[in-house]
């Protein structure tokens, strides 16, 4: 499948095509309208097919595209997206080894803040903590979207959370239209979007740094959108899931990521205005495990206590057996 639309004729032949979709354009008109021969027209109409675009064709009546499954390409992403800056500048691969490693070079060769790395599939998706993010093809969202915050390094770690409210609003969005029965989407410090309990998107923040200023930070972020959970290996499918496993509908990967962007340019840009405090509250209000006892993997330690909430920093927050109070700067969370 050819991956760009090569021809501004065959862009705006696209683009009359879906505005015409609910009847047949001839190849006649077609011609008359582009100022090009009908042959022209077919091959035109053969390469936009070529991209995974459903064009059903009649000799009598004409071209008609079908407009309920459009194909996930850089056009079709860019095309509706109501951002100012984050996917503005936008590259998207049929299959890459993992969008964090292409954004991190397209950031030290340039790319400004909020341009963003697609792929439909990842061949070495790359989870927090060394582990692999499960990314097969035709399914799923694994975006990675490069920031330029004019903060200290040491606050980086806050825009995990920035992203994770974002990602929890647009997962909240898409599941309210089931019928009925409406589960919320909750996070799980720092970096994990849950249904039901089950991790269903994650974000690995990446930084390049000096000591004191970011040079940039590479956002990645991986929702299971429309995978069976079967496509999942069998140590995860307990403790993973999907939202259409869980609001039982598939969903637009299409209207997923552009809500996804406008809700992470929302929100960053909130959080560069106003500080972190909104960013707080806003993700308190989705973390649920607040009043349970967790444990907290470290490096070389666990600490047991019960799940107070973020502190004014970004720090996951635990009441200790022994009363004190432990500020998690880094570390795996299980209840
Ligand atoms: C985690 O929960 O461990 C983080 C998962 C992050 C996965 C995304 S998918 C897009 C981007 N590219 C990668 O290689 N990883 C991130």
């Amino acid at each position: 499948m050819r991956n760009i639309l090569t021809t501004s004729t065959e862009q705006a032949i696209l683009r009359l095509l879906k505005k015409e979709s609910h009847s047949y354009l001839s190849g006649q008109a077609l011609s008359k309208t582009f100022g090009i021969s009908r042959t022209a027209i077919w091959k035109h109409i053969k390469a936009i097919k070529e991209m995974g675009y459903a064009i059903e064709a009649s000799p009598a009546k004409g071209y008609r595209l079908n407009q309920k499954s459009l194909p996930f390409n850089a056009f079709e992403i860019t095309s509706g997206l109501k951002t100012s800056v984050i996917g503005r500048d936008l590259v998207f691969y049929e299959e890459a080894d993992s969008t964090n490693d292409i954004a991190r070079t397209l950031a030290s060769n340039g790319a400004g803040e909020g341009s963003a790395v697609v792929a439909d599939s990842q061949k070495k998706g790359k989870g927090r903590l060394g582990r692999r993010w499960e990314s097969p093809a035709g399914v799923n969202i694994y975006t990675s979207i490069v920031l330029r915050p004019s903060i200290m390094p040491v606050f980086a770690p806050q825009l995990t959370l920035v992203s994770a409210v974002a990602v929890a609003e647009t997962i909240s969005r898409f599941l309210s239209n089931g019928s009925g029965y409406k589960p919320e989407p909750t996070v799980k410090w720092p970096n994990d979007i849950l249904i039901n309990s089950k991790k269903t998107a994650g974000i690995l923040t990446e930084m390049n740094s000096e000591m004191d200023r970011i040079n940039f930070v590479v956002i990645g972020i991986g929702v299971n959108v429309n995978m069976a959970k079967k496509m999942l290996p069998e140590e995860l499918r307990l403790i993973a899931t999907s939202l259409k496993e869980e609001a039982g509908e598939e969903i637009s990967r299409i209207d997923f990521i552009q809500t996804l962007y406008l809700n992470m340019e929302k929100w960053y840009k909130l959080y560069l205005k106003n500080g972190f405090e909104p960013i707080r509250e806003a993700w308190n209000s989705y973390f649920k495990m607040a009043g349970k006892v967790v444990k907290v993997q470290q490096m070389d330690r666990v600490i047991e206590g019960v799940a107070i909430g973020l502190d004014n920093d970004g720090m996951l927050l635990l009441r200790e057996k022994n009363g004190n109070i432990a500020r998690i700067i880094s570390g795996d969370v299980s209840i």
